[in-house]
């Protein structure tokens, strides 16, 4: 089971960037098709778009439907809900019964569950009584499989950066960090919103950030040759040993789709 990781893709039309932004979603897009093999999902964990309007999502929506695997959205800070799910809704994943972005695929090996942290207040994460009960259903309605959560915001401690805390109250991420844990089939954490790449635990869950995917937008050192090379992430996951993680750093002119040979990964 391999997954690819994307995030903060933040596609906007009015910025000096915004072709830019398209740019490197395209091109990890294609990067990701050309993997061998290729994996078995795309996750994009928030952010799709940078004001929300379905100009963006039209834009979005068309660059992710280049992707020769399913694609699976979370929603981010920057998103709206409505608009969000009125571009992705023809790919048959998302329900309708409630106004939260959050589901489960359970197609593959690992269940995907996507939840919902989005504040109506604030850019940082929430996670309602309500979004308790959700998440616990979501979790408890198959109990062989592990699980892979899927957040915006990232449920632990961020040792980089200016903010360590990603959610409104502490109180908020222990109440997350326990609901993830009641069953003990969760076996990874994967978030973005941060814009550079963090790792840490939620409890004893692994738990990682993957940096943005928009070049224009991220944070942290990089080298002067990858300043416009979009970095995204794959998670490889094993039933001995669990997911390890690769940092891809994308080629800027599309790669060929694959033949016999293996691409180069380069890992950071
Ligand atoms: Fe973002």
């Amino acid at each position: 089971m391999i997954i690819a990781q994307i995030s903060d893709t933040h596609i906007a039309l009015d910025t000096p960037d915004a072709d830019r932004r398209l740019r490197d979603l395209a091109l990890t897009i294609a990067d990701i098709n050309a993997l061998d093999p290729v994996p078995d999902a795309i996750v994009h964990t928030g952010d799709i778009v940078h004001n929300g309007r379905p100009e963006e999502y039209a834009l979005a929506a068309a660059a992710l439907a280049n992707s020769r695997l399913p694609v699976y959205v979370v929603a981010g800070n920057k998103d709206n809900r409505a608009n969000l799910r009125a571009a992705f809704w023809s790919d048959g994943y998302l329900s309708g019964d409630h106004d939260f972005i959050d589901y489960a695929i359970d197609d593959h090996p690992v269940r995907l569950v996507v939840l919902d942290t989005v504040s109506a207040g604030s850019n940082k994460g929430d996670f309602c009584p309500e979004r308790i009960s959700r998440l616990i259903d979501l979790i408890d309605a198959e109990t062989k499989k592990p699980i892979a959560v899927f957040t915006h915001h990232p449920p632990f401690e961020v040792m980089v950066g200016p903010e360590r805390l990603h959610f409104e109250t502490p109180q908020k991420m222990a109440r997350l960090r326990r609901v993830l844990q009641h069953s003990g089939r969760v076996v990874a954490v994967f978030s973005g919103h941060v814009h550079r790449a963090a790792a840490g635990h939620v409890g004893t869950i692994r738990a990682t950030v993957v940096p943005c995917t928009a070049t224009t937008r991220r944070y942290g050192e990089y080298p002067a040759e990858m300043q416009t090379r979009p970095v995204y992430q794959v998670h490889r996951f094993d039933p001995a040993w669990g997911f390890a993680t690769e940092t891809r750093i994308v080629e800027e002119v599309p790669p060929a789709p694959p033949l016999c040979a293996t691409q180069s990964v380069v890992t950071i």
